[in-house]
């Protein structure tokens, strides 16, 4: 699928469950209510089915998120059916961690290769303050299950905000160091409401590529390289006697949208074209009225071409410039 600015769109995130175990700062605001009716939710027939039209258009990899994902009942089985989808390359997670020690090995064993996690703060107040009640104990025993399984890469994103956790960044280093993952920091964008109000915490790329290389000394990999890490929109460094990987990804000071190559599906079952907008199809009501596949194939290659040329974060952010993230998945 190519949109309308000649971008290759062979990426899909799909998020399953609004549900979280957790509150994140940055993610949802503090009295937000999660109200969950069943029916409302893709259903994992609903699920399989309009992934499977989506690799017959060009969708390579997904991505299952949240919410938290692990909340969703039996998604191990929802995997496990994905994977034998043909075409489709990859099937990824990105998760919290606090479920992870007990699905690590099942998820391993329905065919998932890799997995993101969540990973703000290594110290428990923080880590407390910041997912407004997360146990970080819990957190760490998910990342080592996962690691043990041969889960791989194992990739933990850190959102750096200024004043809460900053001073972290080379004790998360050596904590990726020490345990064999790739570690990505990550800008906070103004996403919803939750964004949009810790936009007071930022601190854009540059200053954390700063803080980055005062702790390792690294060089940035030659872009063939990074690559090959991943086909996001990560930078990566290289540390230089370990090895050991660092991207930094900069939704908002360093503009990537020109090589997005993904949409995004909400739990409800609306494509939203990009993050930083409110730009969406509704699939789910198609699916429900047995419409044929042929149908559903022509409503997305109708979406693929709204898809805007970029974020608006700079000129444009706040309640209503763009979905709540934890609508959205991360
Ligand atoms: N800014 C930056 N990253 C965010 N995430 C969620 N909300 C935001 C935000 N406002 C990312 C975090 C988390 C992932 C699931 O989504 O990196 O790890």
């Amino acid at each position: 699928m190519i949109d309308s600015f000649g971008r290759t769109i062979s990426y899909l995130r799909v998020s399953v469950t609004d549900r979280c175990n957790m509150k994140c700062l940055y993610c949802r605001v503090g009295d937000d209510r999660i109200t969950v009716d069943n029916q409302q939710l893709l259903s994992f027939e609903e699920l399989t089915r309009l992934i499977r039209i989506f690799t017959e258009l060009g969708i390579n990899k997904i991505r299952l998120t949240g919410g938290e994902p692990l909340l969703r009942k039996n998604l191990v089985d929802l995997i496990r059916t994905l994977n034998a989808i043909p075409g489709l390359h990859e099937v990824s997670l990105s998760t919290n961690a606090l479920l992870l020690e007990r699905f690590a090995g099942e998820l391993y064993r329905s065919g998932l290769k890799r997995v993101n996690i969540s990973l703000d703060s290594l110290q428990p107040d923080t880590f407390a303050l910041v997912t407004r009640g997360g146990r970080l104990d819990g957190v760490l025993r998910g990342i080592q299950a996962a690691v043990a399984v041969g889960l791989q890469p194992v990739k933990i994103n850190m959102v750096v905000m200024r004043g809460v956790n900053d001073h972290e960044i080379p004790a998360m280093i050596d904590f990726a160091r020490n345990n064999g993952l790739v570690l990505r920091f990550i800008e906070t964008m103004p996403i919803g409401e939750a964004g949009a109000r810790m936009d007071t915490r930022h601190m854009p790329a540059a200053e954390i590529i700063q803080k980055v290389q005062a702790c390792i000394g690294g060089l940035p990999l030659p872009s063939i390289e990074a690559d090959v890490i991943g086909n996001g929109p990560a930078n990566y460094f290289c540390h230089l006697e370990t090895g050991t990987t660092i991207g930094i990804i900069s939704a908002k000071s360093r503009n990537f949208c020109a090589t997005c190559n993904r949409m995004r599906l909400t739990s409800r079952g609306e494509l939203v074209f990009c993050l930083g907008n409110t730009g969406r199809i509704d699939l789910r009501e198609p699916l429900r009225s047995a419409v044929d596949d042929d149908m559903v194939r022509q409503l997305i290659a109708e979406a693929v071409i709204q898809k805007p040329a970029g974020h608006t974060f700079l000129e444009n952010h706040g309640p209503g410039a763009s979905h709540a993230m934890s609508k959205l998945g991360g």
